[in-house]
């Protein structure tokens, strides 16, 4: 049957009533993958939900489609919101089929390549500013105080209503059971907020038990972990390059309440994830939602994930994204050759192995 997008799907774990515009670009409902090979070298059943596919590339459309169906439901022409890129793409995207306008407020230069060509071209206008995310946060929050702009960040708690549909799905997609460990990227600590969430009700309606979360910080942006704010938060994972989350008291009450952890993983640790799921499972997702994968490895390692453990890690966004962080990364590069069929056949006999 064809899907028709969260809103619908989810109409009833959603607030959604007749005066709500049923607003879609068919998000949602994304893969999760088995990653065999990883699986079997770390002694465990390692699954990754594939948010990159949803329509703009993230899994901020979840939130947005919500956000911004209430927002034109209230009557609003305007939405605003602070962004390291995704939530700017997706709120472009959305606002624009909903026949609305769109303000994103970005940190300069720290903003991967893919969603600023996203939010030019869903047609925001984009105002980046020299300061961080936290920064542009804290000055939407107060604009959207004394404008009639509606404020689509994930303070907005519409936003976590979306996304709390991607743990429905986890649990579903595993037969009706939630996983043992769900390992999370947090950055702004909305989307770990957002899947205890959707667990406990889910849980709730359908007794699909409830995973230990395990949420993951970069280290450069490490606020929940060391329990205090990052004035000067950096990362190469620039999608979670924040230093005072919004949600942290949902986020600490999510890894008391699941009995799980939030931790850290280095920009080494997120590179080596990053090029590891993408070089031996064909899975590219952006380096910030490889710090799941990271994380994982951390934790098998240290003891903190057990062997044998059913693990789903959600990979945030699409590798396509940061394609400059791919380029830089990577040790392959292409090799040169004239155009010359012979020159060429005779690099590929020195390359193919028989
Ligand atoms: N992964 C990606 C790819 C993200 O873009 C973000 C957040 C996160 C993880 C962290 O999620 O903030 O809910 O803890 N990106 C936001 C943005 C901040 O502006 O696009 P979180």
């Amino acid at each position: 049957m064809r899907w028709k997008g969260l809103l619908e799907e989810y109409k009833e774990f959603l607030p959604v009533n007749e005066a709500t515009p049923l607003l879609t670009l068919n998000e949602g409902n994304t893969p999760l993958i088995k990653l065999d090979k990883l699986s079997e070298e770390w002694g465990v059943e390692l699954y990754v939900k594939t948010e990159g596919t949803n329509p703009t590339g993230s899994f901020k459309d979840r939130g947005m489609v919500m956000a911004v169906a209430k927002a034109k439901e209230a009557g609003n022409n305007t939405v605003i919101c602070a962004s390291t890129g995704n939530t700017s793409a997706a709120a472009a995207a959305y606002a624009t089929r909903a026949g609305m306008r769109c303000i994103v407020v970005i940190p300069e230069g720290k903003i991967a390549m893919g969603k600023l060509a996203q939010a030019v071209m869903y047609g925001a206008e984009i105002i980046s500013i020299e300061g961080n995310f936290d920064q542009a946060l804290q000055m939407v929050r107060t604009i959207s105080e004394t404008e009639p702009v509606a404020l689509v960040n994930s303070v907005n708690p519409y936003r976590l209503d979306g996304q709390k549909t991607a743990a429905f799905e986890v649990c579903d997609q595993l037969g009706g059971q939630a996983p043992d460990i769900l390992a999370i990227p947090v950055g702004n600590a909305g989307n770990i907020s957002a899947y205890w969430k959707g667990f406990k009700e889910y849980h709730e309606a359908k007794q699909t038990g409830l995973p230990k979360i395990h949420g993951f910080e970069a280290a450069g942006a490490a606020a929940i972990v060391h329990n205090r704010v990052f004035e000067n938060p950096e990362t190469i994972a620039t999608a979670i390059r924040i230093g005072n989350p919004a949600s942290w008291q949902l986020a600490v009450q999510a890894q008391k309440e699941s009995n799980g952890i939030i931790d850290e993983v280095t920009d080494e640790e997120i590179i080596a994830a990053y090029r590891k799921i993408a070089a031996t499972e064909g899975v590219f997702a952006e380096p910030g939602s490889c710090a799941s994968i990271a994380g994982v490895y951390k934790h098998i390692q240290s003891g903190k994930i057990a062997k044998g453990s059913k693990i789903v890690a959600i990979l945030t966004g699409n590798g396509l994204k940061d394609p400059n962080t791919a380029i830089d990364v990577s040790p392959i590069k292409p090799v040169l050759l004239p155009n010359d069929e012979e020159a060429v056949a005779e690099h590929i006999r020195g390359v193919v192995h028989i």
